[in-house]
């Protein structure tokens, strides 16, 4: 099943994006599902019709799904939310706000991640588009299994042995918070299982791949580098980007003169920014984009004769390795000649200039600190040493 991932800042057009990359698919004959994991749903909105919990056929092979995370929660959540409560309540804070407390942020749109693994299992659509959370949300979920697998493999275990064996003492003295029962590290065992699985199938590179939407705005898009740079971390494939909202180049009214000067600056650094992935572009159109008519001409703008299903992109643009005691960028570069090559690197920001060539990575902030010492060329790659 092909899986495709929407993300970007908050009100890009993500939503608007996912659904019309569904509309287009289902119109070549596939049947595909698009899925809202983000808890403010508004698959609705774009389909100007109502679209509920379950599947439902908003056209011919089309389904739309807002997740309704409640069912999951009594599934992978209840066990650790009564221990989580009943230690809140140890502490004296009261039912309601323990309940409350215990609902981690984020966790409707992981919820919403799990009920992929189910269409994975059940196999009834060719195609899988997740209409995600704006960045930050979606990358904090991407990289939840990675950070827990430690403590999962390591400490976990070890808790639960120094917890079966200091219960009897803890139940009869009310001074220690209440240690957590089996069932508890067994539910949290489940759940990483399940997160775990989703991750599997989320960076399977052969089916799945994720797509950053941007608008042609400095803040917009120094997000949408800002997750590239992560999502490339934790091995995610992203195989294109979309520039949503550009103004027509045949808008001459005076008044837009410096937002469509902007906006050719704009789309140079995002050029510079993911080239070679395929950067997609649609016009900011003169209404709002509801109703299947709306999303058809979305589509035309976005994809034109592109298969939307299609995988874009194989390999990422720039990759991070660590070597020795430091790190190496490595930008994937479709040509490379050493001779005029400049480098530079202010904070997070690492420059590369070839000739006329710009290529410009914006690190993690861990790597802020560290210096640019030197690069290299190895076939069509050019590799810049990181160190203290
Ligand atoms: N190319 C476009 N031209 C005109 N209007 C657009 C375009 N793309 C999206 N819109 C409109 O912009 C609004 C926001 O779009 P959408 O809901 O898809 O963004 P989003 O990224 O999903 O937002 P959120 O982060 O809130 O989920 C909607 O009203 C949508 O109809
Ligand atoms: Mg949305």
């Amino acid at each position: 099943m092909r899986i495709i991932l929407y993300t970007g800042k908050g009100g890009v057009g993500k939503t608007s994006v996912a659904a019309a990359t569904a509309l287009k698919a289902s119109r070549s004959g596939k049947k595909v599902l698009v899925m809202s994991t983000d808890p403010a749903h508004s698959l609705s909105d774009a389909f100007d019709a109502k679209v509920g919990p379950e599947p439902k056929e908003m056209a011919s092979g089309l389904y739309a799904q807002e997740m309704d995370p409640s069912s999951m929660m009594e599934e992978y959540w209840a066990e650790i939310q009564n221990y989580v409560t009943a230690v809140f309540e140890w502490q004296g804070t009261t039912d309601v706000a323990a309940d409350e407390l215990a609902m981690l942020p984020g966790m409707d749109e992981l919820f919403g991640l799990l009920t992929v693994r189910r269409h994975r299992r059940e196999g009834l659509y060719d195609a899988l588009i997740l209409d995600a959370a704006p960045t930050g949300e979606t990358l904090k979920l991407l990289s939840l299994p990675d950070q827990m697998s430690w403590y999962v493999d390591k400490i976990l275990p070890i808790q639960r042995r120094i917890a079966s064996i200091a219960r009897p003492l803890a139940r009869r003295t009310r001074s220690l918070p209440p240690l957590p029962e089996d069932s508890v590290f067994a539910a949290g065992q489940r759940f990483y299982d399940a997160l775990s699985e989703v991750e599997d199938i989320l960076t399977d590179r052969k089916n799945a791949s994720i797509r950053l939407v941007t608008n042609a705005e400095k803040m917009v898009i120094a997000e949408a580098r800002r997750a590239y740079t992560y999502l490339n971390l934790y091995d995610y494939g992203v195989d294109a980007v979309i520039v949503n909202r550009l103004l027509p180049e045949t808008v001459s009214d005076p008044y837009f003169s410096r937002w469509l000067e902007a906006q050719t600056e704009h789309l140079q650094t995002i050029e510079e920014s993911f080239s070679p992935l395929p950067i997609l572009k649609a016009r900011l159109f003169d209404r709002e984009m509801y109703g299947l008519e709306a999303l058809s001409a979305l589509s035309e703008d976005v994809f034109g004769d592109v298969d939307p299903l299609e995988m874009l992109y194989e390999g990422e643009a720039h990759s991070i390795v660590k070597n020795g005691d430091g790190y190496e960028v490595i930008l994937n570069l479709p040509f490379v000649e050493k001779a005029n090559l400049d480098l530079s690197k202010r904070g997070a920001e690492l420059l590369v200039r070839i000739g006329g060539y710009k290529r410009n990575v914006l690190l993690p902030d861990s790597m802020a600190r560290l210096s640019a010492s030197g690069a290299k060329v190895e076939g069509n790659q050019l590799k810049v040493r990181l160190h203290e």
